[in-house]
């Protein structure tokens, strides 16, 4: 069974669009990250699927309850990490998760002993008594996660979570999730906009682009689709003269985007497929003129490259993967 289910979603605020016929599946278990430029509809695609907002039509399930007729229905069986919220600055952690397990319905001992559970979970045991106001940034960021989860949430919906915090910070809150939602099986729904996060945490990227899916897809097939090209960069024992390049691209055809010599640095742009006749060229030519292959590199493009290439609209035409 699917754990969302979202097809022709359209929102319209004060006659702007802002989802234009928006329509995704997610898996029981799935952990997917939701990409997008700012403004691209994230937020507001969270807070429909959690049934805080109508759509203005088009059908959203989650966990097989229709969210539009009945918003409330599932409420209790999801958590919801909200974009840069704010925090009970004047309470202890503790008092903090007590307070959030009564609103989620626990008894007070059960909500103690899931706090304690969870605080040990996310290696938070010595911060117990601490007032979040005495808390790091991203201490804070789990201490919000943990409050989501006191109740086994079946769907985890987390918008921004590492937004504002340090590498060290972000992987930890990224890290304690991806333990908790494979030790439960659950669904994790992940707005964010940092690559590192989505490679941890993820299998999957379903990217927004003004109010529409632009991608759907494993996340290494969307950084080789996104990506553009791969870079081959060869050090020679000396400069190879003018006629290399030519005679490269002679070679490997009309393929290569680019191709650059400066001094003994070879410099070729091309297609993942033409790759190894790239190298086997630039191999070729070099003994052919009697020079010395020093080092040889090839450099993928990374996820943020492609994030960076999907965000601006440019397509995925560079790869044509397989
Ligand atoms: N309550 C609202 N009223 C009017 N416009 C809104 C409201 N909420 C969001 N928007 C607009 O909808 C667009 C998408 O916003 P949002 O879903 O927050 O984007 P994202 O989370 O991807 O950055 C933005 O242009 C934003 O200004
Ligand atoms: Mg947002």
């Amino acid at each position: 069974m699917s754990a969302v289910v979202v097809e022709n979603l359209v929102k319209v605020f004060n006659g702007v669009t802002v989802l234009r016929g928006v329509s995704f599946r997610v898996d029981r278990g799935e952990r997917v990250g939701y990409l997008g430029p700012n403004g691209a509809g994230k937020t507001t695609t969270i807070r429909i699927l959690l049934g805080l907002i109508k759509p203005t039509s088009g059908r959203v399930e989650v966990l097989g309850h229709d969210i539009v007729k009945d918003p409330r229905g599932v409420r209790g069986r999801l958590g919801y990490v909200r974009q840069g919220h704010s925090f009970e600055l004047g309470l202890t952690v503790e008092q903090s998760l007590e307070l959030y397990g009564y609103l989620w319905g626990l008894d007070r001992a059960e909500a103690r002993r899931r706090a304690r559970e969870l605080l040990e979970l996310f290696g938070l045991e010595s911060v117990r008594k601490l007032y979040v106001s005495q808390l790091s940034l991203g201490t804070r960021r789990l201490v919000q996660v943990i409050r989501e989860l006191l109740h086994d949430p079946e769907v985890l919906f987390l918008d921004e979570p590492t937004t504002g915090l340090d590498p060290v910070a972000r992987r930890k809150v990224i890290d304690y999730i991806a333990e908790w939602s494979r030790r439960r099986s659950a669904t994790v729904f992940l707005s964010t906009h940092i690559p590192q996060d989505i490679e941890r945490l993820c299998s999957r990227i379903i990217l927004i682009h003004r109010g529409r899916i632009r991608a759907d897809m494993d996340v290494e097939k969307f950084r080789e689709a996104f990506g553009g090209l791969t870079k081959v960069v060869a050090k020679l024992a000396k400069d190879p003269g003018p006629g290399f390049a030519k005679r490269v691209r002679e070679e490997v055809g009309n393929s290569i985007r680019v191709l650059r010599v400066s001094g003994p640095r070879v410099e070729v742009f091309a297609k993942r497929r033409d790759v190894a006749r790239v190298v086997e060229c630039i191999a070729i030519e070099a003994r052919r003129q009697g020079i010395e292959l020093r080092d040889l590199r090839i450099e993928e493009p990374t996820l943020e490259d492609a994030l960076v290439r999907a965000y601006l609209g440019e397509g995925d035409e560079a790869a044509e993967v397989g």
